[in-house]
């Protein structure tokens, strides 16, 4: 059994930007499970934008954290002890639990990792969460059909990467931005996008998103806002559907410094447009069709999946921060143990 256990804790929150003092290291024993709980031995962690909302002192769709409380994160793990008849020791979970090497757990909400193909990291990315979002978004907001024209702008990160590649499966086009020539080349030669562009080296977001998508754009995948947001609009074909994931360039911006909202929302009126916002966790049965298409289409070897690992609990904060400025390539996690 494992004598001491680290843990990354909220030491303050940030206004604007997130930095490395915004997290404290602390080393403590390590906890002992009571009836009804679990030991868990966290393997691998995600980082993931939605956590840098849960800083904030705001209610949202989910609590923020707590000041001086170690913060959450989806895991994968190893049941150690368990005192639970749910769980057994030995078995491989995925849930929520601490930035933390070892978690006490009531087992809720805790899913079991049938064995298989794909490794155990694949299920807080594409098999996991973010995939979720992709497939719920996408098909379930965006209703992408066979032959539509889809574009989706942070496009080489752990959800953009899915969606691009589930709209080659449905028969879409698939057109992405990214923040640099790397994950461009990344979405062209690897994952199969019928187009891309670099948002950070264009003149105009609004000719390189025409440029990408000649026909228009029939579903906008939104991950960025901003300008991107009016940029996608402006390029919208009638009946076009806008699924509103995420406002990543708005995260570290403080209220009072927000840019005014984009401008051509009348579009939305004379193209007869519909856009959207979705939170993955209301769509459980779309979740789950996702797990059985998303690991069929692996097998098939119809997806491709990129992750950049951090080693460490030490280095969590600082994946966390790379992730929020475009450090990563596909899904950003932190591997805590070995298998
Ligand atoms: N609605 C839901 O249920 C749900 C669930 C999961 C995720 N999300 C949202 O989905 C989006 C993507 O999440 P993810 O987990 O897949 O993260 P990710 O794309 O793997 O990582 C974040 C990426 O955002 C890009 N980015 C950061 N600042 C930007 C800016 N100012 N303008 C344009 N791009 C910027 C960076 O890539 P570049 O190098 O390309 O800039 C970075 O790599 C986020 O908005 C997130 O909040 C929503």
């Amino acid at each position: 059994m494992p004598e001491t256990n680290k843990q990354i804790r909220l030491a303050s929150r940030p206004s604007g930007w997130v930095t490395p003092d915004n997290f404290t290291l602390t080393e403590e024993a390590a906890p002992e499970p009571a009836d009804g709980q679990l030991l868990l031995r966290n393997i691998y962690m995600s980082v993931d934008p939605y956590m840098r909302g849960r800083m904030n002192d705001r209610k949202s769709y989910v609590e923020p954290f707590g000041l001086g409380e170690v913060l959450q994160a989806g895991v994968v793990a190893e049941v150690m002890e368990s005192r639970s008849d749910k769980f057994s020791a030995g078995d491989i979970v995925t849930g929520m639990a601490g930035w933390e090497n070892y978690s006490l757990h009531n087992g809720a909400d805790l899913r079991k990792i049938a064995p298989g193909p794909a490794p155990l990291s694949y299920h807080l990315g594409i098999l996991g969460m973010p995939g979720m979002t992709a497939y719920v978004g996408l098909v379930g907001i965006g209703e992408a059909k066979e032959g539509e024209q889809v574009y989706v702008s942070a496009a080489s990160g752990a959800v953009g990467s899915v969606v691009g590649q589930i709209a080659k499966n449905l028969g879409c086009w698939a057109a992405g931005s990214a923040g640099s020539d790397e994950k461009v080349a990344l979405l062209k030669d690897e994952l199969g996008f019928d187009a891309a562009f670099n948002y950070k080296t264009t003149d105009s977001l609004h000719s390189a998103v025409h440029e990408v998508c000649p026909k228009g754009i029939d579903v906008y995948f939104e991950n960025v806002g901003g300008a991107m947001l009016e940029a996608a609009l402006f390029n919208m074909n009638p009946f076009g559907r806008i699924a509103l994931c995420g406002m990543i360039a708005d995260y570290n911006v403080k209220p009072e410094e927000m840019p005014p909202g984009p401008r051509g929302m009348i579009l939305m009126v004379g193209r007869s447009l519909k856009m959207q916002g979705f939170i993955v966790f209301n769509y459980p049965e779309l979740c789950q069709e996702w797990v059985a298409k998303g690991s069929q289409w692996l097998n098939e070897g119809k997806l491709k999946y990129r992750e950049t690992v951090a080693e460490g609990i030490e280095n969590a904060p600082a994946a966390f921060i790379g992730m929020l400025k475009g450090e990563n390539i596909g899904k950003q996690i932190v591997k805590l143990a070995d298998e």
